[in-house]
């Protein structure tokens, strides 16, 4: 049974974020194909990048660090919770994923974004960021509108067939995290 992370990439205090992964982990736990957790990576206080030796080389110093490398290297695959911020991810998400580099290799990653245009172009600097850690990440996508899965801008109401699009993502995400265990066992 793969494990899978669904990550809360936001940490702003009033965060739409919490919502819309509380929303995909409840889709996800009905599911019986994988073992699914919440990840909020808030929880992780991690701080600006603060590791001297590159992540690739894998020697971390910092407690945080290593708390984060366990809590990542425990998982097959990936489900990014990521707000946009202009443009891109939040930089919180960005600093939690640049902080390790094994612990996501050979792993597969899909995404729910969230903003006025569904979050589509942070989720497409985050695809940018998946290749050079060497994640697979899936065809499928959430795109949640602030003007239609939310109301003023605040209150999470996502549309009827947003919840079809999160098991599609989960479908693919599953697939791909069970095959590339073999490339993980080599
Ligand atoms: C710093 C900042 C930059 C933002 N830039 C964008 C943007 O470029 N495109 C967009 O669609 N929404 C943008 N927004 C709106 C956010 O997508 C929206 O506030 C969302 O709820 C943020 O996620 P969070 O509530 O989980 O932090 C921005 C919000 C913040 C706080």
């Amino acid at each position: 049974m793969p494990k899978i992370a669904i990550i809360l990439g936001s940490t702003r205090p009033g965060r739409n974020g919490e919502a819309v992964a509380r929303w995909v982990f409840d889709i996800a736990r009905q599911r019986t194909d994988a073992e699914y957790e919440l990840v909020d990576v808030a929880d992780y206080r991690l701080p600006l990048l603060d590791e001297a030796v590159p992540p690739s080389l894998g020697q971390y110093a910092q407690p945080h660090t290593r708390v984060w490398a366990e809590k990542i290297a425990s998982f097959d695959g990936y489900v990014f919770v990521t707000p946009e911020y202009n443009h891109s991810t939040s930089g919180a998400l960005k600093n939690a994923i640049d902080f390790l580099y094994a612990e996501w290799n050979n792993k597969a990653a899909g995404f729910v974004g969230y903003g006025s245009a569904g979050g589509t172009r942070a989720v497409e600097h985050l695809r940018l960021v998946m290749a050079e850690l060497q994640v697979a990440d899936v065809r499928a996508q959430v795109a949640l509108s602030l003007f239609t899965d939310f109301e003023n801008f605040s209150r999470f109401t996502p549309a009827e067939h947003q919840t079809e699009a999160v098991n599609t993502l989960l479908d693919q995400v599953v697939s791909w995290s069970n095959a590339l265990a073999t490339v993980r066992a080599v």
